[in-house]
């Protein structure tokens, strides 16, 4: 799918040495730092839409916003929403409505889901999102298309690895950044960056390494896929 059909995609994640982005804990595992965390919200502040699987939401209930005032400030001088568009993907619909991903800022919201179940979710989300059919199953380049047609240009993926996997996959992801925590999970049913897929980026197609950044003792990657 060429670029001019879609946003340009910049995949993040944070990561433990093993490959898990939680543990198999209720609580959030922290995988970050407070430099990293401003890194990731100056993405967040470039991109027009941010994107989250629909277990995340479950699992983490992030409000993903803009932090930085600053960073707000001057997206409103230029002429852009305080903070960017928000976007999941359900197949399920089972979506609290009082998640913070609909609650939190103003932001427009957005929830792609199957036809067949596009009624039932939009009887249950509607008043929240605005609730978009993409095919049966999910057609990840009609929702890509989408968005474009609403003024996506920038599209910032999030995770979880459920996502990332589709994103990863299909080949839509133009940037890459991960970070690496100094420490291992070890839980063999914590979820993982990224779950088994016929990956373009494999042996291969090895992707380039375009910077690596140390952040106290974490260390960010930036990959371009080809
Ligand atoms: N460390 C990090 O950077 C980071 C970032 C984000 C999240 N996380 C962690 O990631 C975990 C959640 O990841 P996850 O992999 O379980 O879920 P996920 O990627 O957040 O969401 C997956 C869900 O997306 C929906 N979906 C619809 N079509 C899909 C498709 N074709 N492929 C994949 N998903 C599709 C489904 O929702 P329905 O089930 O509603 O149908 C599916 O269950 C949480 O533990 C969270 O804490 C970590």
């Amino acid at each position: 799918m060429a670029v001019s059909d879609r946003p340009y995609v910049i995949a993040s994640a944070a990561v433990s040495l093993d490959g898990y982005i939680d543990d198999v804990t209720e609580a959030r595992l922290i995988l970050s730092n407070d430099e990293d965390l401003d890194r990731v919200d100056e993405v967040r502040a470039w991109a027009d839409a941010v994107l989250v699987g629909a277990n995340t939401i479950r699992a983490d209930d992030p409000r993903l916003l803009v932090r930085s005032e600053a960073r707000r400030a001057a997206r409103v001088a230029a002429g852009r929403p305080a903070t960017p568009a928000k976007v999941t993907l359900t197949r399920c619909g089972k979506v609290d409505p009082g998640a913070r991903f609909f609650t939190a800022g103003d932001a427009e919201r957005y929830v792609y889901t199957c036809d067949s179940t596009v009624g039932v979710v939009r009887s249950r989300l509607g008043a929240v999102a605005t609730v978009v059919g993409a095919g049966d199953p999910l057609e990840l380049p009609r929702i890509l298309a989408d968005l474009r047609g609403r003024g996506i240009e920038r599209l910032m993926v999030e995770g979880g690895g459920g996502v990332h996997t589709l994103f990863l996959s299909a080949g839509v992801v133009d940037e890459l950044r991960v970070v690496f925590a100094p420490f291992f999970v070890g839980q063999r049913d914590a979820p993982r960056f990224v779950g088994a897929a016929a990956f373009p980026q494999g042996p291969d197609a090895r992707m380039t390494l375009a910077k690596a950044e140390q952040l106290g003792d974490l260390v960010v990657l930036q990959y371009h896929p080809r």
